[in-house]
């Protein structure tokens, strides 16, 4: 298809820099957790950014300064972009195409219904509805997770749609920003991954990005495929890690042992370190349960099953920990078989992780709609994840703070370490429940601060 050239670059000097290269303008496709948190902090960083949505009440609101969900430090750095008329939203890709130097797709890739493979339909659909705009040389960058060989069927595709043909080139840059965390992990990230097919492209990254390499961060630049496994084994990697110490509760359960006191004499060794041993109802959210799923399922049609077939392992060692938690309820409410009508049961958290409204696959959750549906009456408080919570799951009571959801309760559960739950007063919370009982599914209490106010106290991999 026949190039079409036009201006390469259109702003002012590259921020972070000295030299006058113009800095590229920056458009970020998709303002879920990631795009948001990224065109957000690129236009912080001085760049001109322009983010888009097919989802026009979300950009109605980040249009008029609001965050769409819950992340600490967000809503005043939209703010000051907003302020400093370096960002908007649009749902235009046409305009999109015209205003951007350097493309970020961000949209999501979800689990597949029914199978446990990534749909890449939202990444497809970004690329198909920006290519046929690009009438000039653009760099198309991918942040979103994918299965290894998405980039190079993508590179085929956008050059195919481009009226720029292969002047349009696709790069592929990672993103391993944790919620809760995102500001910082975008601004100050460990490390930048660039994978790329040119020195061009390569180059075009480094000028996106100029304000975080001049601060050190080590970059990493590779190839495209390189770049798309990276993301994946370093999610494998981490659930593998949240795993193998809930494997080690297991056994710890089973032999008496006190998995926080292993996790702690393991952590002390610098080779395993402690990050990410945390013993407990294990991980969700958005990310770790649907890249490991993905990623064995890309690896068995690749024929290469056999290489990380431990994920599936480490799939189900993550899933029994969620039906342990409910058996330690059943437990303590002195339930015998599988029935718990009558028991009032109140469910400390519903978000997958403290400081996030997230609650895809959010074990407490899962939990708390599995002691439902074995007939106990739930009542669920979270900080943030409420709302949300509540569209998913309509059949469960909310309450608004913990005490007040604890009243009468016969069990209560923690089941997201947020920090005002870790600091609840036992002696209080204790006046208001109908029995001190309470099962610590995050290990994140005092055992011997609860026992000692005569609570019965049970946590995983715990005696
Ligand atoms: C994760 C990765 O950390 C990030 O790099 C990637 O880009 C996206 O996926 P996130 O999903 O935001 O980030 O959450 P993370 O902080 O990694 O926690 C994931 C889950 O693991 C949570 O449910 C958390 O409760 C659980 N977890 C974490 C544990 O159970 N034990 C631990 O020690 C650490």
């Amino acid at each position: 298809m026949a190039a079409i050239a036009g201006p390469e670059e259109t702003t002012g000097p590259r921020p972070g820099d000295d030299s006058d290269v113009p800095a590229p303008r920056l458009t970020v496709i998709g303002t879920g957790y990631l795009g948001a948190t990224h065109a957000i902090c690129m236009a912080d960083l001085g760049f001109d950014v322009l983010g888009v949505d097919v989802d026009e009440s979300k950009i109605k609101r980040l249009n008029e300064g609001e965050v769409p969900f819950f992340e600490p430090g967000l809503p005043e750095l939209l703010a000051k972009a907003m302020d400093s008329g370096r960002l908007r939203f649009t749902t235009s890709f046409e305009e999109a195409a015209e205003f951007g130097d350097v493309h970020f797709i961000c949209v999501g890739t979800p689990q597949q219904e029914g199978s446990d493979a990534a749909d890449l339909r939202y990444v497809d659909s970004a690329v198909t509805a920006l290519a046929q705009h690009l009438c000039r040389r653009t760099l198309v960058v991918g942040k979103s997770t994918v299965p290894v060989g998405t980039a190079a069927r993508l590179t085929e595709l956008v050059q195919r749609l481009a009226p720029a043909g292969d002047q349009v080139e696709l790069a592929w840059n990672p993103e391993f920003l944790r919620e809760g965390y995102a500001v910082d992990d975008t601004l100050r990230p460990d490390r930048l991954v660039f994978g790329v097919s040119s020195a061009w492209a390569e180059e075009r990254l480094r000028a996106a990005f100029a304000p975080i390499v001049a601060t050190g961060t080590p970059v990493v630049v590779t190839d495209l495929t390189t770049a798309e496994l990276v993301k994946v084994a370093a999610n494998s990697f981490l659930a593998t890690k949240i795993s193998y110490i809930n494997a080690m509760a297991e056994v710890c359960e089973a032999t008496g042992g006190d998995v926080r006191g292993l996790a702690e004499a393991l952590a002390y060794d610098d080779r395993i370190g402690g990050r990410f041993l945390k013993p407990g109802l294990g991980f969700g959210g958005g990310c770790l349960p649907k890249d490991i799923r993905a990623f064995a399922h890309r690896a068995e049609e690749l024929g290469v099953g056999q290489a990380v077939a431990f994920l599936r392992e480490v799939d189900a060692i993550n899933k029994r920990r969620r039906s342990r938690t409910v058996d330690l309820v059943r437990e303590l409410a002195g339930v015998t078989g599988g029935d718990l009508t009558g028991v009032r049961v109140a469910a400390l958290g519903a978000a997958f992780k403290p400081n996030s409204d997230d609650i895809r696959d959010a074990p407490a959750l899962d939990v708390a709609s599995a002691l439902h549906r074995l007939g106990a009456h739930v009542t669920v408080v979270d900080p943030q994840a409420t709302e949300n919570a509540r569209r998913v799951h309509p059949e469960l009571d909310y309450g608004t703070d913990a005490i007040s959801a604890a009243i009468d309760a016969d069990v209560v559960v923690l089941l997201t370490e947020w920090a005002q739950f870790q600091e609840i007063d036992p002696e209080i919370m204790g006046s208001v429940v109908a029995h001190r009982r309470i099962v610590d599914g995050r290990d994140a209490l005092d055992a011997a601060r609860w026992r000692a106010v005569g609570w019965e106290y049970r946590a995983l991999g715990r005696p």
